[in-house]
């Protein structure tokens, strides 16, 4: 396979989109493994933009935790609780949260001290319970605005369809 992450970073935000949603649908044709898609969404976006931290925390514990999941970039925390930190708000509220800059955003979670900016969007799973948050984090701050989240919700909506695979396909 001759795929090669894109970077995006000299396009307009939209067309850096369109351009890595194109590439995702190629790499993710008839993939519907959540974890496959996690993992290829946090390369693709990390890759593309050149984020700081880019990935997933996954709901362990309904309306309760937060595992870390598939990511790139510095070392994540690994458990946050519904409520705390801009991840744990957007899982509790079920909302995208955008965050111009991390100082002004009461509890923020600093995992990576050098975080400047950050936005978080929650991901529906196919039944319609909250599955997991997307979590991008920049060292510069004002990174995401209307175009990200435009993008970044419509890019997780892959999630409607994504499922965990039983088992015994785990390591086919
Ligand atoms: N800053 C996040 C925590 C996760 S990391 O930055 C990878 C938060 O406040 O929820």
């Amino acid at each position: 396979m001759a795929e090669v992450t894109l970077d995006v970073r000299h396009l307009p935000k939209e067309e850096a989109y369109a351009l890595i949603e194109t590439q995702l649908d190629g790499v993710l044709e008839g993939i519907h493994d959540e974890i496959a898609v996690m993992a290829t969404i946090s390369c693709l976006l990390h890759h593309g933009f050149g984020h700081l931290w880019t990935g997933f925390y996954r709901v362990v514990e309904p309306g309760a935790l937060l595992r870390v999941g598939p990511y790139q970039g510095s070392l994540g925390c690994l458990a946050i609780a519904f409520g705390r930190g801009v991840c744990g708000t957007a899982a509790a509220e079920r909302r995208t949260v955008v965050v111009p800059d991390v100082e002004a955003f009461p509890g923020h979670i600093a995992c990576d001290g050098r975080a400047r900016s950050e936005i978080v969007v929650p991901v529906t799973g196919a039944d319609g319970s909250l599955l997991a948050v997307l979590d991008l984090d920049s060292d510069e701050l004002g990174t995401f605005d209307e175009t990200d989240r435009i993008a970044l919700e419509r890019m997780v909506t892959r999630f409607f369809s994504a499922v965990r695979p039983p088992a015994e396909a785990r390591t086919a």
